[in-house]
């Protein structure tokens, strides 16, 4: 539950720092505070001199700031100023009630008023039975990264460098070492990660490069947007990821570079493509997008071929608020390579020795990720327990004859998805699924050889038929660091009653 405190209830919170309540109940994470920063002088003006103590108390809520519309609006408002003001803001952040000592002083607006006393018996109640699941609820994390999100990008706008610049290297170097890679570089998108790291390679007409037809389009769409094919590999039917053993057949003397796709989150099958890379002269670029801090192996995605591309695209692990991506790699040729490409190929600015392209990144997009960087952990270690959470509630329902469960079969898996296999009734359970108010999405419904644009290549249906089986056949539940176990509970049941009817 998300409260926004009213004033009067901050003054007390404040009188009773220690003992507070609503406060505890922050504390312990029973519910999300905010404040209203329009409200600091109020309680500053009671605390006197005591301002460590205003501090000690927004260091327990999160502070939500109004934009000048919201403080216009709510100047033309017949309501007083301060409770009109309140009720917005609970409105457009989504908020479920204002904990205030007088409720009464809300009555008449769309705003649902509670007393510390009852948000305490509603706590304490038995919680309404789940009645949906969200596959992603992005706006869900903004207590926990809004504040240090509008620190960066405040600091960001007040200084008027909106590309590249300090914010950008900043980033690049925290995401460097939290992917055990020398260098990083930041780029537009993790569609671009992967179309400049083939530049960089020199990849162009003429050129072939091994991949899965199991990924998201841009693995593919960016081999072809060089001048190069690609040529596809089918999956392991447990991982999804390519199966190496097939690569070799391949190799032909055009072959210039293999691009794994650690899908969903789990690593590729490294060693073996990285010894088939060697022993051809052929290099190796990881698309990682859905795997920031995955490993194999003890090694990161992203730190064992020649380049690792991630994307920052919002429904990532790791999401900006817009379209971000970023190139690793261990090389420093290629990293000197890869920002010169980033800008047009120019270096020094305005000498272009090679052809670039606008691959630059927003630092508004770097102070997001940097500031999300410090919970991702965290995030993962909840996604990893909600993966378990799922694999042991559908064995306790006796579902495994009816659902495959997704193996790590490399740790660690940082489960950007989570997905089963469901045999041919895919399409009935997800409408199921849908009716039950619980998201679900297929990744992907048609492998890249049988995409209408890719004919040219000449690829027909039978020609992967691992990837074919699983584009009809897998589904994705909700797995982010938001969702909890009554909600999986809910999940698990509305499965087994689609499959069991009960
Ligand atoms: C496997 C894979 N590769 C590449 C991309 C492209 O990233 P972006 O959407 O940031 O361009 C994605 C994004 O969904 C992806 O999942």
């Amino acid at each position: 539950m998300q409260i926004l405190f009213d004033t009067d209830c901050l003054i007390q919170a404040l009188e009773n720092l220690v003992n507070s309540a609503v406060l505890n109940l922050c504390r312990q994470e029973r519910c999300k505070g905010w404040l209203v920063s329009t409200a600091v002088p109020a309680i500053l003006a009671r605390a006197g001199a005591r301002k460590g103590e205003v501090q000690s108390l927004l260091r327990s809520l999160a502070v939500l700031t109004p934009t000048a519309h919201d403080i216009h609006l709510a100047l033309e408002s017949e309501e007083p100023f301060e409770k009109a003001l309140v009720a917005r803001l609970v409105e457009v952040s989504g908020l479920d009630a204002v904990v205030t000592l007088s409720p009464e002083r809300f009555s008449g607006l769309p705003v649902n008023a509670l007393t510390p006393g009852q948000l305490q018996e509603k706590l304490d109640a038995p919680p309404p039975p789940v009645k949906e699941v969200r596959l992603l609820d992005i706006t869900a994390s903004y207590h926990q990264v809004l504040n240090e999100v509008e620190k960066e990008t405040a600091e960001t706008i007040r200084s008027g460098q909106f590309i590249l610049g300090p914010k950008v290297s900043r980033m690049e170097e925290r995401m460097a070492s939290y992917c055990q890679a020398k260098y990083a570089v930041g780029v537009s998108s993790g569609t671009d990660a992967l179309l400049i790291a083939l530049m960089a390679l020199g990849i162009g007409p003429g050129d072939e490069v091994i991949t899965t037809p199991y990924t998201f389009f841009a693995t593919a769409g960016s081999i072809i947007r060089t001048g190069a094919k690609p040529v596809f590999v089918d999956i392991n039917d447990i991982t999804f990821n390519i199966k190496p053993e097939h690569i070799e057949r391949c190799i032909t003397p055009k072959t210039k570079a293999i691009i794994p796709v650690h899908l969903y989150g789990q690593c590729s099958d490294m060693d073996i493509i990285l010894q088939l890379a060697e022993k051809n002269g052929l290099r190796v670029i990881e698309d990682s997008a859905q795997a920031i801090g995955s490993e194999y192996k003890g090694r990161s995605a992203g730190s064992m071929g020649d380049m690792g591309c991630f994307s920052f695209f919002p429904t990532k692990n790791l999401g900006g608020f817009g379209d971000g991506g970023l190139v690793t790699t261990n090389s420093e040729e290629l990293y000197k390579q890869l920002k010169i490409l980033r800008v047009h190929g120019s270096e020094p600015k305005y000498y272009h020795k090679i052809l670039g392209g606008n691959f630059r990144l927003d630092a508004l997009q770097a102070d997001v990720v940097s500031a999300k960087l410090n919970f991702l952990e965290n995030w993962t270690e909840r996604r990893r327990q909600n993966a378990q959470n799922y694999n042991q509630l559908f064995k306790d329902s006796a579902m495994t004859p009816f659902v495959q469960l997704p193996p790590e079969v490399f740790p660690r898996h940082i489960y950007n998805q989570y997905v089963l296999r469901v045999g041919n009734r895919r399409d009935e359970l997800r409408a199921f699924l849908n009716e039950s108010r619980i998201g679900c999405e297929i990744y992907y419904p048609i492998p890249l050889h049988l995409q209408e644009c890719f004919k040219s290549l000449g690829y027909q249906s039978g020609d992967f038929p691992e990837s074919e089986k699983a584009a009809k056949q897998t589904l994705a539940l909700p797995i982010s660091h938001e969702v909890d176990r009554r909600q999986q509970e809910y999940v698990v049941e509305t499965v087994h009653q689609f499959f069991l009817g009960e």
